[in-house]
């Protein structure tokens, strides 16, 4: 694929239309290698994954699970239909990727530099597996703030949500885009 093609065949595909096959381990490290060749300012490479495959990815799905209902018992008012769904998706994904925003410990930066950052290594890794004719899809449950410790984030890191990877068993159609045009202004 040429580049506009890649750009325009890059799809997020839901975890309905992905099969568990696993991915070989060669593979994701070619994206993570990719993600880590993203732009970023002042060299803070504020990017850092965690990949779940495998039984680290059912047991993840499992503490998941395990703390929303701890969190809900309490009172807390969790939607544990999403929950029960959220649980659904990571067994129809090969490997879920922590996505985290490490901030550069001096502030150098204001925050929306370096969460530009890990979104295009994102990009770069979507890309990747595009290529690679691997589905691929970043989710984002509301539920985020509630699973950092489960899921390994530190004090210092954010959780920006995972990126599913899985095997497509059925192509998701585009959304489109609305046309460039009435985004632009040429002066
Ligand atoms: C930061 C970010 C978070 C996202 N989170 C979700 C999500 O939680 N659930 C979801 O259905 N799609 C999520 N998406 C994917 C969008 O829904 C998807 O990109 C959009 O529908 C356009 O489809 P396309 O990427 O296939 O062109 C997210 C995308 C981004 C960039």
């Amino acid at each position: 694929m040429n580049i506009d093609e890649l750009i325009k065949n890059r799809r997020a595909t839901p975890p309905r239309f992905l099969s568990g096959n696993s991915i070989e381990k060669e593979k994701i490290q070619r994206l993570l290698e990719n993600a880590n060749w993203a732009p970023n300012h002042k060299k803070t490479e504020p990017w850092r994954f965690i990949v779940f495959q495998g039984e680290s990815k059912q047991k993840l799905s499992e503490d998941i699970f395990a703390s929303l209902q701890k969190r809900d018992d309490a009172g807390e008012n969790v939607n544990m239909q999403k929950a029960e769904k959220f649980k659904g998706n990571l067994s129809r994904v090969a490997a879920a990727i922590a996505i985290i925003f490490e901030r550069d410990v001096a502030e150098r930066l204001p925050e929306w530099e370096e969460i530009a950052a890990v979104s295009m290594a994102v990009q770069n890794m979507w890309l990747t597996a595009t290529q690679m004719q691997l589905g691929a899809f970043w989710a984002s449950p509301q539920f985020l703030p509630l699973i950092h410790e489960t899921v390994g984030v530190k004090e210092n890191q954010k959780f920006l949500g995972f990126f599913f990877l899985g095997n497509i068993s059925m192509d998701f159609p585009s959304p489109g885009r609305g046309d460039v045009t009435h985004k632009v202004e040429w002066r």
